[in-house]
């Protein structure tokens, strides 16, 4: 084994101790304050030294996040989204979509040429910035770049009004907020930014009933992929609940980027 592999085995191992001391330490109650979550994640996604922020935030050129797999993810999401509108008539023209979270544009670029306009958000300035660069190489659909605050995220309204959007976009986002009472709260917020009748198409990570599959609540850093997951009935019923009909879903147990994601089609009702 050269020393490239054996470093890649040690810190395969010590992520797996800290997963499990998190694990062993979320179930006797030991979490993190939402705040504290929160300011970490607002750390983390700010800091663009670190070494693997270009692949967390799918940007494209990234060292996993390569030009084909940055570009699967947006024409596979595209497709996934068509193949469940599909259930409900489909439409080929998108209207005014925002993407929660837009990373590098990985989605955006494929959305946007069927958008009369598209809202690029991330919580950091940079991607936004990067998402509408790389929509422009590929179409003339406008594009809004908007940076949200994590611990206040309902002040896009201010910028975006209530009502306003035709498709509400949340993809390898959901599973690295803070906890799952704010995964709702994004999601109170979607239906808020929701046109009557339009559509939410959003990805969860969904939990098996292990210990390691539910939402840690603490050391946001080490556990930033697996920050959030949901029963997957506890997540449809929320989701009712908050006023977003789920319309249709289908899981991917194991993906090429990670595993266990739900993908949900939802609607905010007509009246
Ligand atoms: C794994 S990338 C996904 C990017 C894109 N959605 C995709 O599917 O390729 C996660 C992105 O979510 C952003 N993010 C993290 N927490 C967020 C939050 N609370 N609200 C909005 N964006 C967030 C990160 O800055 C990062 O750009």
């Amino acid at each position: 084994m050269g020393v490239v592999d054996a470093s890649r085995v040690l810190a395969g191992a010590q992520r797996r101790a800290v997963r499990l001391s998190d694990t062993v330490l979320g179930a006797f109650g030991r979490h993190h304050s939402e705040q504290r979550l929160m300011t970490d994640a607002a750390g983390y996604w700010a800091d663009r030294d670190a070494p693997r922020w270009l692949d967390d935030s799918h940007w494209r050129g990234g060292r996993f996040i390569d030009e084909a797999r940055f570009a699967a993810i947006g024409t596979d999401h595209l497709a996934l989204f068509d193949r469940l509108a599909g259930t409900v008539g489909g439409r080929p023209d998108l209207g005014c979509v925002l993407e929660w979270g837009v990373g590098g544009g990985a989605n955006a670029v494929s959305f946007a040429p069927r958008a009369e306009r598209f809202i690029a958000l991330n919580i950091n300035p940079a991607s936004p910035a990067e998402a509408a660069r790389v929509v422009a190489e590929r179409c003339d659909t406008p594009v809004t770049e908007i940076v949200a605050d994590v611990a206040r995220p309902e002040l896009v309204l201010d910028d975006v009004p209530a009502g306003t959007v035709d498709l509400f976009v949340c993809l390898y986002v959901l599973e690295l907020v803070p906890s799952p009472e704010y995964g709702l709260r994004l999601m109170r917020l979607a239906a808020d930014l929701l046109r009557p009748g339009a559509l939410a198409f959003v990805q969860i990570k969904y939990s098996i009933g292990r210990a390691e599959t539910r939402s840690p609540r603490r050391s946001y850093r080490h556990q930033t992929a697996s920050m959030t997951s949901y029963r997957l009935d506890h997540f449809w019923t929320a989701m009712d609940a908050i006023g977003l009909r789920p319309l249709a879903m289908t899981l991917v147990p194991e993906g090429v980027l990670d595993h266990q994601y739900g993908y949900l089609l939802l609607q905010r009702p007509s009246s």
